[in-house]
């Protein structure tokens, strides 16, 4: 078993950080390119819903991450505000859902880490912050890099 907790402001340029340090940490497990790239995506969008649905674009709100996988490549990963929170949870996790229209957001953020996630859980009320958990179970490279 292996954990790690980063937190950080919920500034843009952080983003990036976020889910690039993410994938660093999985190294060990050797995740093939698509296992990256869907990682990768997940941190994104979970990140991304913080900064500006959690937090409405302030960028004085914490962020925290927790990244976890055990002998058997499962990965666990929780990312979690303490923005406004969500009223509704089952109207929010519905394909093209999206509260920021006017912003251009498509809503499909929680149905692309639904879709990459083995499993995925949001837990939020109004005005107490957000949790999103997903597990992830890893396979790794099928051939050894060379
Ligand atoms: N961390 C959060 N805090 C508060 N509300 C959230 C949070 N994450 C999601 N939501 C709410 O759930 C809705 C759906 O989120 P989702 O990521 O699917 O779509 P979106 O962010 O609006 O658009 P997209 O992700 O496609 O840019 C959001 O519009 C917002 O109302
Ligand atoms: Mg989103």
């Amino acid at each position: 078993m292996n954990e790690m907790t980063l937190r950080f402001f919920s500034k843009p340029v952080n983003e990036p950080f976020a889910r690039t340090s993410v994938v660093a940490f999985l190294m060990p497990l050797n995740p093939s390119v698509e296992e990256i790239m869907e990682i990768k995506t997940m941190v994104a969008e979970a990140v991304t819903n913080a900064m500006i649905h959690g937090y409405e674009g302030r960028e004085d709100g914490v962020i925290e991450i927790k990244a976890a996988y055990d002998e058997n490549r499962t990965l666990t990963l929780t990312v979690q505000d303490e923005g406004c929170g969500i009223a509704d949870i089952e109207l929010a996790m519905q394909p093209l859902y999206t509260s920021k229209a006017y912003l251009e957001r498509s809503g499909m953020g929680m149905t692309i880490m639904d879709t990459f996630a083995d499993d995925f859980k949001v837990n939020s009320s109004e005005g107490n912050g957000c949790i999103v958990q997903m597990r992830k179970q890893l396979h790794g490279q099928t051939e050894p890099a060379h």
